[in-house]
Formats: structure tokens, C-alpha cells, sequence
């Protein structure tokens, strides 16, 4: 049902899978002593962050934070609010922040700013999707799933007006859907 509004698939359900097998491994490799807090930015991180942790075989704690900048759209806005903050103390814990995509870089630039005034010992990210084009904010995240040109995306925690979070796969909107 939800299919017939896709205009292709940009990443199906088996490159999902091997790419979180693959950022497992990185992080395992760099995190598995060091007892981190995975803190997952809602509501998008919810598919990935959810895979991602059931491969990490070591100790981690998991935190959220809701960060909105969309508000509902498809450009990113200047406009980054905290709607909800993290309920665990970060001072001297490592952070791994978990994202479906990193875009204009405003979000992590205000969670990543915010967690070290806060005394985090280091702040990195794990994004499933990354869109270097869309940056207005230089940042290049620690781990990367897949780069993706500059297109909107839905589907495996992305939405469009808070729809198709729950597509199994990253597809490209028909223009007709939001134009
Ligand atoms: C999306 C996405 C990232 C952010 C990336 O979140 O999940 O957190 O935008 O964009 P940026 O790099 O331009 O800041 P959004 O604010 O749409 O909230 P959501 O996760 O609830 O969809």
C-alpha cells in the first residue's frame, strides 16, 4: 500500500542490513572497552538505532533526545528545538549518537554542543544515511552507512509529515505526495 507512493528504492533491505552488520563491527572495534551511552535522536533513529544495538555484544546504556528541526517539511529549517533532553547524566561518558541521517548538520551541531558543555569525555555519531550536499554546517560523522545525493528520502525512520517511518527500506517520495 504505502509501495504505490515510492518513486524508487534508494536503499532496499538487504543493503540496510549489511551496512548495519558493517558500522557494528567499526564501533565494536572502537567502543566495546569503553561503556558508552548510545543516545538516539528521535524519532528517526528509531528503526536503526534499534538493529544497531542488537549487534553491539558489549556493555552500552541507551539514552534519547528529541531534537526537531524539519517541523514537518522537506528542507531542513534554522530552527533546532530540544523537545526532549536525555534523563541520564553525560560528565565524562562517551557518546555515541545514533542518526537515520545527518543533512544540513544544524541538529548535531546543537545535540554535540550541548552534550560536551554538558562534560561528555567524547561525542561521536553512527548515521545510517548521510547527505553531504545538504550541509550548512561543516561535519563529517565518525560512522557512515550510506552517502546519498541530495533527494528527499523516506521509510526506515524517515518521514514526510510524519508518515512512512515504518517502510522497511529508503525510498524516493513521488513528487506528487508533496507538491
Ligand atoms: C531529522 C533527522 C535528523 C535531522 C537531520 O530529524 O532525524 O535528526 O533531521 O537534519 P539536519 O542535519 O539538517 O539537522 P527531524 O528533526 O526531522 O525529526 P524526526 O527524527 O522526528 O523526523
Amino acid at each position: 500500500m504505502l509501495e504505490k507512493d515510492i518513486e524508487k528504492v534508494l536503499v532496499n533491505q538487504q543493503e540496510i542490513y549489511d551496512v548495519v552488520e558493517r558500522l557494528s563491527v567499526e564501533v565494536t572495534k572502537d567502543y566495546a572497552d569503553k561503556y558508552p551511552i548510545v543516545v538516539g535522536l528521535l524519532k528517526g533513529c528509531m528503526p536503526f538505532m534499534s538493529d544497531f544495538i542488537k549487534r553491539l555484544d558489549f556493555h552500552i546504556e541507551v539514552g534519547f533526545m528529541d531534537v526537531s528541526s524539519y517541523h514537518g517539511g522537506t528542507e531542513s529549517t534554522m530552527d533546532v528545538k530540544i523537545e526532549k533532553d536525555l534523563d541520564m547524566p553525560v560528565k565524562e561518558r562517551h557518546i555515541l549518537i545514533a542518526e537515520d541521517i545527518v543533512d544540513s548538520g544544524r541538529t548535531l551541531q546543537a545535540v554535540i554542543g550541548l552534550l560536551k558543555t554538558r562534560g561528555a569525555k567524547s561525542v561521536e555519531v553512527v548515521t545510517m544515511l548521510d547527505k553531504p550536499e545538504g550541509r550548512v554546517i561543516p561535519y563529517k560523522p565518525r560512522y557512515i552507512g550510506i552517502s546519498i545525493p541530495k533527494v528527499f528520502v523516506v521509510g526506515y525512520g524517515l518521514d514526510y509529515q510524519e508518515r512512512y517511518r515504518n517502510l522497511p527500506y529508503v525510498g524516493v517520495l513521488k513528487p506528487t505526495i508533496y507538491s
